[in-house]
C-alpha cells in the first residue's frame, strides 16, 4: 500500500498550527483504557523487546507510550482497515471525512450501507471514513453490531461533533509509522511473541453481573471459552519468558483464572455504559507475570 503522509509532519513532526501533537485514540472505544494510562505506565516491564497489542481497540495505551516496531491487531475487520488507512493514507482519508454531512438522514444512509450487497465495493479510505464518521456523530460513540455484522447504533444528534480532526490524525499516522497492523483472533500472538517482547492484553470483559451482556464488538462473541483460551495463551507466553499485563473486569472468574499470576486490583470509572447506574467506580484489575 503506498504511504502518503504530510510533508509537513515528515519533516517537523509538527502539527499544521507548528504545535507538537501527542496523538489520541481516534475513535471513541467501548473499554478504552484513557482513564487507566497512568496505571498501565506504572505496571509496564522497565524493559521490554517490541510493544504486541493483539486486541487494539482504540489503542489508548498504544498512543500514550507511542512504541517503536510494534505490533498490533484487532478481530474487527473495519477497525483493522481504518488503522491502515490512518498510518498510509492520511491525506486521502482527512479529504473525505470533509465530506461528510451532519444530520440524521445523512446519517441512517450511511450507517446502513453496510446492509447493501455494493458495501463489499467500497474502497478502504471511504470505509475508514465512514467508520470515522459514525463514531463521532452516533450515540455514544459505541461500536456495536447486530448477529449479521450490521453497524445498529442510533444517531446521537449531538450539537457540533469534530468528524474531522486533522491535526491528531497527522499524529496517529507518525505514531503507527513503524507498526506492523494486522487483522486477525489473538491467539496468533503466540507465533508472533518472543523472549523479552511485551504484549499487553486488554480483551472484552467478563461481565460483573450475571444479567449483564458480553460488549459485542463484533460478529464472534467473546465468551467464557475464549477467557479460558487467553489464559492458557498468557501460561504459554510466561513459559516463553514473554512479559504480559493483561485488563480485564474484577468478576470472580477471572480472578480465580489468573491466580497464578500477580493481580492487582485498580478503580476505574466506566465512561461507556448502556445502563446509568452501571456507570461510576469499579474495581477492574490488571495482571502481570514480572
Ligand atoms: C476492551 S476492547 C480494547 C480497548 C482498547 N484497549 C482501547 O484502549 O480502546 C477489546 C478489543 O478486543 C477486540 N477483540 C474481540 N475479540 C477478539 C479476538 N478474538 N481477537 C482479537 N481481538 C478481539 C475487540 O474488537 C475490541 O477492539
Amino acid at each position: 500500500m503506498a504511504v502518503r503522509r504530510s510533508n509537513l509532519l515528515e519533516k517537523s513532526g509538527q502539527a499544521t498550527d507548528g504545535a507538537l501533537v501527542q496523538p489520541r485514540p481516534f475513535l471513541k472505544w467501548a473499554g478504552g483504557k484513557r482513564q487507566l494510562v497512568p496505571a498501565l505506565r506504572a505496571n509496564m516491564p522497565k524493559q521490554y523487546g517490541r510493544y504486541l497489542e493483539p486486541m487494539i481497540g482504540g489503542g489508548a495505551f498504544f498512543f500514550e507510550l507511542q512504541p517503536k516496531n510494534a505490533y498490533i491487531a484487532d478481530i474487527n475487520e473495519e477497525l483493522v482497515n481504518l488503522y491502515l488507512v490512518v498510518r498510509d493514507e492520511t491525506e486521502a482519508l482527512i479529504r473525505d471525512l470533509r465530506k461528510h454531512e451532519h444530520n440524521a438522514d445523512y446519517f441512517y444512509k450511511l450507517r446502513d450501507a453496510d446492509r447493501s450487497g455494493t458495501y463489499k465495493r467500497w474502497g478502504p479510505v471511504k470505509r475508514a471514513s465512514r467508520l470515522i464518521y459514525l463514531n463521532k456523530t452516533c450515540f455514544n460513540g459505541l461500536y456495536r453490531v447486530n448477529a449479521q455484522g450490521h453497524f445498529n447504533v442510533p444517531f446521537g444528534d449531538y450539537k457540533n461533533p469534530r468528524i474531522v480532526d486533522e491535526d491528531n490524525l497527522r499524529a496517529c499516522s507518525l505514531a503507527l509509522r513503524d507498526t506492523k497492523i494486522v487483522l486477525g483472533s489473538f491467539e496468533h500472538i503466540r507465533k508472533v511473541a518472543k523472549k523479552g517482547d511485551f504484549v499487553y492484553f486488554d480483551p472484552p470483559y467478563v461481565p460483573l453481573s450475571t444479567s449483564a451482556n458480553f460488549t459485542s464488538y463484533s460478529k464472534e462473541r467473546f465468551d467464557a471459552d475464549m477467557q479460558i483460551k487467553l489464559r492458557d495463551l498468557c501460561i504459554e507466553l510466561d513459559r516463553k519468558a514473554v512479559k504480559f499485563m493483561l485488563s480485564n473486569s474484577s468478576a470472580p472468574f477471572v480472578l480465580e483464572l489468573y491466580k497464578d499470576f500477580h493481580v492487582q486490583l485498580l478503580d476505574a470509572s466506566r465512561a461507556i455504559n448502556s445502563k446509568a447506574e452501571g456507570r461510576g467506580k469499579v474495581k477492574e484489575v490488571l495482571v502481570r507475570n514480572y
